[in-house]
């Protein structure tokens, strides 16, 4: 491969399947899933379909599949690296050494920036440091910033001229338009250039590889606005950045705690809390989501619990449910936000919040109750119709039959109506669904008959375990126990199983979309088909027990036959009843396997 794998999955994360599908098809969203005409084979009713939260593309009707990647080989008619150099360029991506002279211009640019970015943060780091740094120095440690920490997160001052940083720049020969591009200098009606951030502490925001890709600017006084940001520029997009990932990924934690501000993320490292990041004021964005999932097997968010920072929370909640995240809430008391709360309470304290977070499900209803008074049994019926819509809406059926046995003891009603409630709901929810769910087509795996297999009958199920720890990374160890690399019968998905198992014993997440960088269009077809036709079935311990038990029974009952072949041809009666009692013993297990089928 000619780039790093890493660099691979980076343009595909940064380009969101549906935005870049929306160009080409008119999406309709049905469920959980968009809708539309296949470009790829003539029809009239849509059985074309995106998976936002998998990232990843399926007709019904062709079954053509796969990600963002496929999508723009197949419709652009380009190979591999043509459709990542595609997508690089649409997300702002730069590739090394591209061939021709744009390319080569922008990312010629797109260096230049992060260059003087280094410049500009060296300077205001310096400024910081300086004589005239004594007033900003003296503010980050009233804020209770050590020294390690403001060398850290490379913290500076924007001197107060009103063209310092501007002039130092043009002196070591910057030019003039490349000043204007990264941000950092302002134009004035006479042709002037100044500085954009003048007497402010300032923030470099790192992208995940350590690039300074922009500024963040904070006034010392009550001075209006309180932050200025650098704009967008070739190498900083702000609805795609989290600032401190590039630490936070480092982390020995697998959660990322999702906070506001500059402030939060820098206090929270400090206090030893290394997985926080924060979406730097905007609402969080999709591809934000897809970030944190790709690095986190839980995301915990803690906005401001202010009514802004409640409805923030809320559609937070929403965009990171749609991505596939595991989400916790974090509450802080008295609408502090996490900087104060550890300014006066501690890290400890704060863990123990982490700790306390609460479920997605709790958060909601806990939502809804702040907006009844629950003395009126007017108001009393309308929280638990609420509460049986949230708890209807919830997939996970475990989840759901606890938290239904929970509320009903807490709000004083009998579990027969809380539960015949969401049943209700879910019957009505599942017959709109039906409409859309297609059946399986057996007719697939022949016509996609490029993949290598030996038995279909393992090569579904062995496919299917794939799909399941894509879905869930942390089924590896068990399924590695289990069904190690040898026991993959079907060529093509021991090929796949060599390549996920290799990233995740290297303790690197995969996910299903993920994967798909290194298939085969045909390949990443089958997958994906294999994906969306099973889509019904749960990630959880028993479903992934249950594919593992069906491959069990496979195996043994091939070996079955084998034995009864070998007992009709041995003439050594000694051999024979070895035979015979592997042969039971199995029979046994196979019971046993069955019984819990
Ligand atoms: N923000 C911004 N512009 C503003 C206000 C806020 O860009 N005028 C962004 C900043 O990234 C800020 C985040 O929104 O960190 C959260 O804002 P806020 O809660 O107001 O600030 P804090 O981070 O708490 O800052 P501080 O503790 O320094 O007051
Ligand atoms: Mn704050």
């Amino acid at each position: 491969m000619l780039y790093p794998e890493e660099l691979i999955e980076e343009v595909r994360i940064r380009n969101d399947i549906i935005e870049v599908v929306s160009s080409y098809v008119k999406l309709e969203r049905k469920g959980r899933r968009y809708f539309g005409l296949c470009p790829f084979h003539n029809e009239k009713s849509p059985s074309f379909c995106i998976e936002p939260a998998k990232q990843f593309f399926y007709c019904f009707g062709c079954n053509k599949g796969g990600s963002v990647i496929q999508f723009i080989m197949n419709i652009e008619h380009l190979d591999f690296l043509d459709a990542l150099k595609f997508l690089a360029d649409r997300a702002g991506i730069a590739l090394p050494e591209p061939e021709d002279a744009g390319e080569k211009e922008k990312s010629k640019l797109r260096m230049q920036i992060l260059d003087i970015n280094k410049e500009a943060a060296r300077f205001f780091f310096a400024t910081l440091a300086s004589k005239n740094g004594t007033g900003a120095q003296g503010y980050l440690r009233r804020r209770g910033l050590t020294e390690k920490t403001i060398k850290q997160f490379g913290l500076g001052l924007a001197p107060g001229g009103w063209n310092e940083l501007t002039k130092a720049l043009l002196d070591k020969g910057t030019e003039k338009g490349l000043l204007l591009s990264s941000g950092l200098s302002l134009e004035t009606k006479n042709g002037e250039l100044i500085d954009r951030f003048r007497d402010r502490v300032m923030f470099p925001i790192f992208d995940i590889r350590g690039n300074i890709v922009g500024f963040g600017g904070r006034v010392i006084d009550q001075t209006q606005p309180k932050y200025m940001n650098s704009p967008d520029t070739p190498v900083y997009n702000k609805s795609r950045e989290l600032y401190g990932l590039n630490f936070a990924r480092q982390s020995k934690s697998k959660k990322l705690l999702i906070v506001e501000g500059y402030m939060d993320v820098i206090s929270l490292h400090q206090a030893g809390i290394d997985y926080a990041v924060a979406s730097l004021g905007t609402a969080l964005t999709q591809s934000q989501a897809w970030i944190l999932k790709k690095y986190a097997e839980e995301v915990i968010i803690s906005y401001d619990s202010d009514s802004a920072g409640q409805a923030a929370t809320l559609r937070g909640l929403d965009i990171l449910e749609k991505a596939g995240c595991n989400i916790r809430v974090l509450l802080i008391p008295d609408g502090k936000d996490p900087d104060d709360y550890i300014k006066n309470n501690g890290p400890e304290k704060f863990k123990n919040l982490v700790d306390r977070a609460i479920s997605l499900l709790d958060y909601k209803i806990r939502i809804e109750k702040n907006m009844y008074n629950l003395d009126t049994i007017d108001d009393k019926l309308k929280l638990l119709n609420s509460i049986a819509d949230i708890l209807a809406a919830h997939d996970n059926s475990i989840e759901r039959e606890l938290y239904t046995k929970n509320y009903a003891q807490q709000y004083g009603i009998s579990l027969e109506s809380l539960n015949s409630e969401v049943q209700k709901r879910r019957k009505k929810q599942i017959s709109k669904s039906k409409e859309y769910s297609l059946r399986k087509n057996t007719a697939v795996r022949r016509e996609l008959s490029g993949i290598p297999q030996i038995d279909s009958r393992y090569g579904d199920l062995e496919y299917l375990l794939l799909v399941m720890l894509c879905n869930e990374n942390r089924f590896f160890g068990k399924v590695s126990d289990e069904y190690g690399l040898d026991a993959y019968m079907d060529k093509g998905a021991k090929k796949i199983a060599e390549k996920l198992y290799n990233r995740l014993t290297q303790s690197k997440n995969c996910v299903l979309a993920e994967l798909l960088n290194v298939l085969e269009p045909k390949e990443a077809s089958y997958m994906v088909h294999i994906a969306e036709t099973n889509s019904d079935l749960e990630d959880t311990d028993k479903a992934i027990q249950q594919v593992l038990n069906k491959l069990e029974i496979l195996k043994l009952e091939d070996l079955q036959k084998q034995t009864i072949e070998r007992i009709k041809n041995e003439h050594d009666g000694i051999i024979r009843r070895q035979l015979g009692l592997e042969f039971s013993k199995r029979a046994e297990r196979l019971a046993e396997l069955k019984r819990l089928a």
